[in-house]
């Protein structure tokens, strides 16, 4: 491992990140979320226990490591302290290892309400996960927003918060005909949430510099996925931060030449939450398949995930984009029982071959995707422990894919569970 790695989703999100963060983290000493908040939900499957993360980086399940909720995040406080309280539950102690950046947007109730209402508007649904994220990133944008550190100085959070709650509910009355927000109901319940989480609070880019300073090292974890990265996405339906590698250099305040090492996490097929286009989504019985096989319902809201073939034309554009140096590919054993596995090779519109994905309306609705057969290996993978006990068609499987995207592939992963992994040196 380098000192600095940044490890993303290739996809569309739940490519299995949370379950590489654990394994990943047993060797560095911090690992920090860089952008997203609690629309992300990571599992992490210990033996019969299942977690799901969707704030507090997946490291936090090894005792010993620091946990750092970078300036890139937005926080739901309440959210936030839930899962402090599910993680202690279970006997998982945060206290002392768990750092939150004062310089992180706090997701407000008004901007979970304009989440949810701005779904109900016709033509505008993104399928979002109606946690107030987008809403949250533009107050940021547009330098309105209220960050951890403000709530330090009450009177300031207060001064702040009127004039947005001012502002969003003329918003709710005059375009949407909703009631609005009373400023003193937000004040109160906010300054309660902040004496919970006032020691985590702190100024995370000192501490992971000084911890880089001492040579020790950083796991940054992507949240979501890259094309739903609101620059480099399918655009509009994205999320509002940016998953991909650079994120990190934002999000957690750690400069470029810093990261020395980027590795994507990659589904052996293609999944998506919500609206926007999916091209080698399956339209036969399949989709009702994989989706059981794979137990594709989404970890933070419970939805079907769409289902579809492994498109390389959006890995291989994936590893570009994030200077992916090694992948990990997840949920193989998901196709055990294929006969025929497709591989999405190129993208055909109005007659033309493609191997990347203009920002054409329209472009990914309406391209049709070029196809390799591939023979399955119908055989269970489960159990295996080692490259070289994959079935042949296995390990073609995933030379393929090798050659497609140009990235070596580091590990396999055939299960939930922390033993069902193995490396993959010779694909
Ligand atoms: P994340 O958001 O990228 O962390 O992924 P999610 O946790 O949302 O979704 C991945 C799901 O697949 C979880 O239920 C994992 O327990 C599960 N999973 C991870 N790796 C494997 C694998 O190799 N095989 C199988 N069958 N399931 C896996
Ligand atoms: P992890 O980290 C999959 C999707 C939503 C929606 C779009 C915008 O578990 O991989 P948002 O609430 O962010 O404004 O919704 O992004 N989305 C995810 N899809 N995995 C995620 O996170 C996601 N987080 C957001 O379904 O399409
Ligand atoms: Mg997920």
């Amino acid at each position: 491992m380098s000192q600095v790695t940044v490890l993303v989703g290739a996809q569309w999100g739940d490519e299995g990140k949370g379950k590489v963060i654990d394994i990943l983290t047993e060797n560095v000493q911090y690992v920090v979320r860089y952008q997203g908040g609690n629309n992300a939900g990571h599992t992490v499957v210990i033996d019969d226990n299942k977690y799901i993360l969707h704030l507090i980086p997946s490291g936090i399940l090894h005792a010993k490591k620091i946990c750092v909720i970078g300036n890139g995040v937005v926080v739901d406080p309440k959210a936030l302290i839930e899962e402090i309280d599910f993680l202690k539950e279970k006997g998982i102690d945060v206290d002392g290892r768990l750092k939150v950046s004062d310089k992180a947007h706090v997701i407000m109730p008004y901007h979970r309400k304009l989440d949810a209402l701005r779904e109900l508007k016709k033509n505008g649904r993104i399928g979002t996960t109606k946690r107030g994220i987008g809403p949250c990133y533009s107050d940021k944008a547009s330098r309105s927003g209220i960050r951890m550190g403000d709530f330090f100085d009450a009177g300031y959070f207060r001064s702040i918060l009127e004039e947005n709650v001012e502002e969003k509910n003329a918003l709710f009355k005059d375009f949407y005909g909703e009631t609005g927000f009373s400023a003193d109901d937000i004040f109160n319940e906010y300054m309660k949430y902040f004496e919970r989480l006032k020691q985590y609070v702190c100024d995370t880019v000192s501490l992971l510099d000084k911890a880089y300073r001492r040579g020790e090292s950083i796991l940054c974890e992507g949240a979501q996925g890259t094309f739903l990265d609101v620059d480099h996405g399918t655009y509009p339906y994205v999320t509002s931060s940016n998953p991909t590698a650079g994120g990190a250099c934002i999000g957690a305040g750690i400069g470029p030449s810093r990261i020395g090492r980027v590795l994507g996490v990659v589904k052996a097929y293609t999944t998506r939450v919500g609206e926007g286009p999916f091209p080698t989504e399956f339209r036969s019985e399949l989709k009702d398949k994989i989706r059981e096989k794979g137990g594709e319902f989404g970890a933070t809201t419970g939805r079907p995930r769409r289902c579809g073939w492994f498109d390389a034309v959006l890995v291989k554009n994936s590893v570009d984009i994030n200077g992916i140096d090694s992948v990990v590919i997840t949920k193989l054993d998901v196709l055990d029982e294929q006969d025929v596995i497709k591989i999405c090779v190129a993208y055909k519109y109005k007659g033309d071959l493609y191997d990347c994905i203009p920002g054409l309306p329209g472009f990914l609705d309406n391209c049709e995707p070029v196809y390799e057969d591939h023979p399955g290996w119908l055989k269970d993978t489960s159990a295996i422990t080692s490259y070289s006990d994959l079935p042949p068609n296995g390990k073609k499987y995933l030379t393929r894919i090798k050659e497609l995207i140009g990235s070596d592939i580091m590990l396999v992963s055939v299960g939930k569970n922390r033993k069902q992994t193995f490396a993959c040196k010779n694909a």
